[in-house]
């Protein structure tokens, strides 16, 4: 049998910085158990713009379709500030999403019991924290039409429009489903059922799609309620399902229960290939950080976990990414600490490769 595939679009600013990291775990892999990817690497917003004059070729794009599953580092940067709208950086990456109709973002929101000081909650809320909130991402009111601003009398009409089809509704309610099968069994989908018709029908589709999991505890509530409870208590979760504007919001805030943005993996997926995998894109949350980029400061981290999470759900790998996950765990709780992780500034930050090779020396140990 022929090797898995990887893309690997490292991008502009540390997204190279951090993903040579990721490229040893990868290698590390292949040597100690076994598990061998075949990795093409490319480029993808400034940097392909440099070289191409586009942020994304159609050439890696159709690479991107064709491989098993996409990993990115970041894209953008001030030197690219001044391009016209349709080249930008950030345009290769919507690219990206858009083509391989990636409609379900992963992010997981996860604090590890090392960093929990780091949370703006108190620690015994946030501790051992681990829930994953599923949010629509090729629908609802960013795409809906009428759109536009338009004259009205004697004054301008600002209109976006909330709109899911049922089949929309259905595919990432599965997803979150199919996740929470892998996970604890519990969903929460979050709506505005009380003042939107979307959200009526939000709720209808995911109550039907409960159906096909029994197994899953399915509960609803009104995403502003849903807010209030990731604040007040966010261990009462485990999958939320949301759709692309709420989830937007609920998202952000809950990534940031946890801490730096250094540690915050996601992923995009899409429906099944021929090969029963699905389409499927990896990246930090964080993007290209130019005012540290090319000064050996970024947390490789959150670059570390989106691979764990594409050994999850492109891979079939679970086991290797809890033993990757566990990894950075153990490195955390050894002390070691990127700049962004650290308060005291008497204790020398480790370097991006530093944290990287103790990451390495953590899958050693874990042997
Ligand atoms: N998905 C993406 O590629 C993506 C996402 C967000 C922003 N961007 C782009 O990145 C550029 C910078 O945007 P920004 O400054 O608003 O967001 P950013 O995420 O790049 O940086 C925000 C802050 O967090 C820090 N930071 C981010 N990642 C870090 C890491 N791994 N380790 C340590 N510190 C880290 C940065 O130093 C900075 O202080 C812009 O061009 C923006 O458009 C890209």
């Amino acid at each position: 049998m022929s090797n898995p595939s990887l893309l690997i679009l490292a991008g502009d600013g540390i997204g190279p910085e951090v993903m040579a990291e990721v490229r040893k775990i990868i290698d590390w892999y292949g040597a100690k158990r076994d598990l061998t990817f075949d990795v093409e690497e490319d480029l993808v917003g400034g940097a392909a713009y440099d070289a191409h004059g586009t942020p994304l070729t159609d050439e890696t794009m159709e690479k991107a379709q064709q491989a098993d599953a996409v990993l990115l580092g970041a894209v953008g940067g001030p030197k690219y500030d001044v391009l016209d709208f349709s080249v930008k950086p950030e345009r290769g990456l919507l690219r990206l999403r858009k083509e391989m109709d990636l409609f379900a973002n992963l992010r997981p929101a996860q604090c590890f019991d090392a960093l929990a000081d780091f949370s703006s909650l108190k620690k015994d809320v946030v501790a051992g924290l681990d829930i994953m909130i599923v949010r629509e991402l090729t629908s609802g009111i960013y795409f809906g039409e009428p759109r536009g601003i338009i004259e009205e009398g004697n004054q301008r009409v600002g209109i976006n429009t909330q709109r899911y089809t049922e089949a929309e509704i259905d595919r990432v309610a599965r997803s979150a489903f199919e996740l929470a099968m892998k996970r604890g069994k519990k969903l929460c989908s979050m709506e505005k059922a009380n003042v939107m018709e979307s959200g009526i029908l939000w709720r209808e589709v995911v109550t039907e799609v409960a159906k096909d999991y029994p197994e899953v505890e399915l509960s609803h509530m009104y995403a502003d309620a849903g807010a209030m409870q990731l604040c007040r208590w966010p261990k009462q979760f485990d999958v939320i399902v949301t759709d692309n504007l709420f989830g937007d919001l609920l998202s952000d805030a809950a990534a940031m229960l946890t801490g730096s943005l250094g540690m915050l993996p996601s992923a995009s997926l899409g429906a099944p290939m021929a090969n029963g995998r699905p389409k499927a894109l990896y990246e930090p949350v964080h993007g290209s950080a130019p005012d540290i980029a090319g000064q050996a400061k970024a947390n490789p981290c959150a670059c570390i976990l989106s691979f764990a999470m594409a050994l999850r759900y492109s891979f079939d790998q679970g086991e290797e990414a809890t033993r990757l996950e566990k990894a950075v765990e153990k490195v955390l709780a050894d002390g070691v600490r990127t700049a962004d992780l650290l308060n005291d500034e008497g204790i020398t930050p480790a370097t991006t490769a530093q944290m990287g090779d103790a990451v390495i020396a953590a899958l050693d140990a874990s042997l």
